[in-house]
C-alpha cells in the first residue's frame, strides 16, 4: 500500500510511526516530513500547504491513501482537489474545515445546533466589538476569526484588556487577515480536555481523550504556546463525560455541519472546558492535536490505516482502534525562549541513549553534517508509556534527562496529577502579549 502523510511536525512523526508499526510493508511517504520521520518514511520535498504541488505529486504517484496532518492544507482544499483526482484522502473538505478555520462560522453553527459554548458574539467591525465589551463588563476572550497558528486567541481579565485585544485583532491586524472578523466570548474557567472523534459525515467514534499543556511554564504560567506536553488517559474524562461529549457536543455538531452542506470526514478534535456547569466547547480543530497525537497514537490498539479507511468508507462502526489501557505522557523539549525568540542550531545529544520503551518524536530538528541540531521552537516530543499516568510520567522524565541541548526548556509538571483546579485567580496569570 502506498501512503502519503502530509505535514512535518511531532504529530506527523507520530502518525508515520504508527503507520510504520501497523504496516511494516507500506510504501510510506511524508511531505515535507522532518529529520525524525526520514528514518521511517521517504521525504517528499513539498510544503504541507502546497496544495497545487501535492495534488500534482498525487496525480503522478497515485497513493492509495493520503493522511492530512495539519489544518491548513484541508482549509485550502487539498482533500477536495485529491477527491477530484480519485485519490482517497483522510481529512475534511475545505467547507468542513471551517469548523476550525472560521471561528465565526463555527460559533454560529454551534449556537444554532444548541451545542454548549460560552456566550459568544461575532463582529465584523471593531466599533461594534468595543460597544459589546462595554456592555458585558466581565472577563472576555477575543478571538480572531481565521487561522492564526494557534495565536489568535486573547484571554482577557478586564474590559481594558478586552478593548486592547479588539484593537490588536481587528484594527492593528496583528494576526493578519484572520482578524477581519472576531468572536468575543464570555471567559470560562475549568480544566481543559481534548476529545478526539473519528468521523464520517454524521457518524463518529470517540477514539481517545488527552490533556495538553498550552502555557510555556510550570504551574500554567507564561505565554500560550502550540502545546508543550500532554497525557492520556485523563481521570476526569470518564465514560460519563465522554458519553455526554458524544451526545451533546460531537453528534449535534456533525449533524449541523452535514445540514449546512459541509459533512465532516476526518478527526474532529473538541477542545472542551469542564466548567462548574458542565463541558463547553472552547474550540474545534479538524485534525489530531499536537502533542496529543504523540500520546494517543502510541497507546492504542487496532490498525490506524484500517480505521481511517473505514471512516472514508462511512463505516466507523467497524473501527476497532481504541485506547489499549496504557498511559502515555509527552514532555516537549523546546528551545530556550519559546514561544518568544530563540536560538537554533544547538547540537542535540543523547537520543541514542533513550530508555528502550521511550519514544522521541521530532518537531524542530535538522541534520548538520553528522550532528542533529535544533531547528525550531518545539524541538522534540519525548514520550513515556506505562501502566498508569505516574508510571508513564516517570518513564517520560527519565528519557527527558537522557537528552540534552544547550538552552533546552521543558516543563517539570506535565501529568503531575495534583494540578490545582483552575480558578479565576489562578487563571489570571498573564498569558497575552496584549496589555491595555
Ligand atoms: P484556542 O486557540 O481556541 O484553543 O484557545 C487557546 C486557549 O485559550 C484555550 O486552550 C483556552 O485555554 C483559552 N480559551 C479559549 N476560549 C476561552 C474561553 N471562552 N474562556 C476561557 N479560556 C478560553
Ligand atoms: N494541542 C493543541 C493543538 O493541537 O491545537
Amino acid at each position: 500500500m502506498k501512503i502519503l502523510v502530509v505535514g512535518g511536525g511531532g504529530r506527523e512523526h507520530a502518525i508515520c510511526w504508527r503507520v510504520r508499526a501497523d504496516r511494516p510493508d507500506a510504501d510510506l511517504w511524508c511531505a515535507p516530513g522532518n529529520t525524525g520521520i526520514a528514518s521511517i518514511a521517504a521525504a517528499v520535498p513539498l510544503a504541507a500547504d502546497d496544495v497545487r504541488g501535492l495534488t500534482a505529486w498525487a496525480a503522478d504517484n497515485r497513493p492509495d491513501l493520503v493522511i492530512v496532518g495539519p489544518e491548513d492544507p484541508s482549509a485550502q482544499g487539498l482533500v477536495d482537489r485529491l477527491a477530484e483526482l480519485g485519490v482517497r484522502a483522510f481529512g475534511p473538505s475545505a467547507a468542513a474545515a471551517r469548523l476550525e478555520a472560521s471561528k465565526a462560522w463555527a460559533t454560529e453553527l454551534l449556537d444554532r445546533a444548541g451545542v454548549p459554548i460560552p456566550d459568544s458574539a461575532v463582529f465584523e467591525a471593531a466599533r461594534d466589538a468595543h460597544a459589546y465589551v462595554d456592555d458585558c463588563g466581565g472577563p472576555l476572550v477575543v478571538k480572531a476569526d481565521g487561522l492564526a497558528l494557534g495565536k489568535g486567541v486573547l484571554v482577557c481579565s478586564t474590559p481594558a484588556e478586552a478593548h486592547a485585544a479588539v484593537d490588536a485583532v481587528m484594527v492593528e491586524r496583528r494576526f493578519g487577515g484572520a482578524g477581519a472578523s472576531a468572536v468575543i466570548q464570555e471567559r470560562c474557567y475549568g480544566p481543559e480536555l481534548s476529545v478526539f472523534a473519528l468521523c464520517a459525515g454524521a457518524s463518529f467514534k470517540i477514539i481517545g481523550a488527552a490533556r495538553d499543556y498550552k502555557r510555556a511554564h510550570d504551574g500554567d504560567r507564561g505565554p500560550n504556546t502550540g502545546g508543550v506536553g500532554a497525557y492520556t488517559p485523563v481521570a476526569d474524562a470518564g465514560g460519563g463525560l465522554l458519553r455526554e461529549a458524544a451526545s451533546r457536543i460531537i453528534g449535534p455538531t456533525l449533524a449541523a455541519a452535514a445540514d449546512a452542506g459541509a459533512p465532516f470526514t476526518g478527526v474532529l478534535y473538541a477542545g472542551l472546558m469542564l466548567t462548574a456547569d458542565g463541558p463547553v466547547v472552547i474550540e474545534f480543530n479538524v485534525r489530531f492535536g499536537d502533542p496529543e497525537a504523540q500520546v494517543l497514537l502510541p497507546t492504542m490498539r487496532g490498525d490506524l490505516v484500517s480505521a481511517l479507511e473505514a471512516a472514508l468508507d462511512g463505516n466507523v462502526d467497524t473501527v476497532t482502534l481504541e485506547p489499549d489501557g496504557r498511559a502515555g505522557v509527552c514532555v516537549v523539549l523546546a528551545s530556550g525562549g519559546y514561544p518568544g525568540a530563540y536560538t537554533t542550531g544547538r547540537a542535540i545529544q543523547g537520543l541514542d541513549a533513550l530508555p528502550p520503551d521511550a519514544l522521541a518524536f521530532h518537531a524542530g530538528t535538522e541534520r548538520r553534517g553528522q550532528d542533529l541540531v535544533t531547528a525550531g521552537g518545539r524541538v522534540l516530543g519525548i514520550v513515556g508509556r506505562g501502566a498508569d499516568v505516574p508510571a508513564a510520567r516517570a518513564a517520560a522524565y527519565q528519557a527527558v534527562h537522557a537528552v540534552s541541548f544547550q538552552g533546552a526548556q521543558w516543563r517539570r509538571d506535565i501529568a503531575k496529577l495534583e494540578r490545582a483546579a483552575v480558578t479565576p485567580a489562578a487563571a489570571n496569570q498573564p498569558c497575552n502579549e496584549v496589555s491595555p
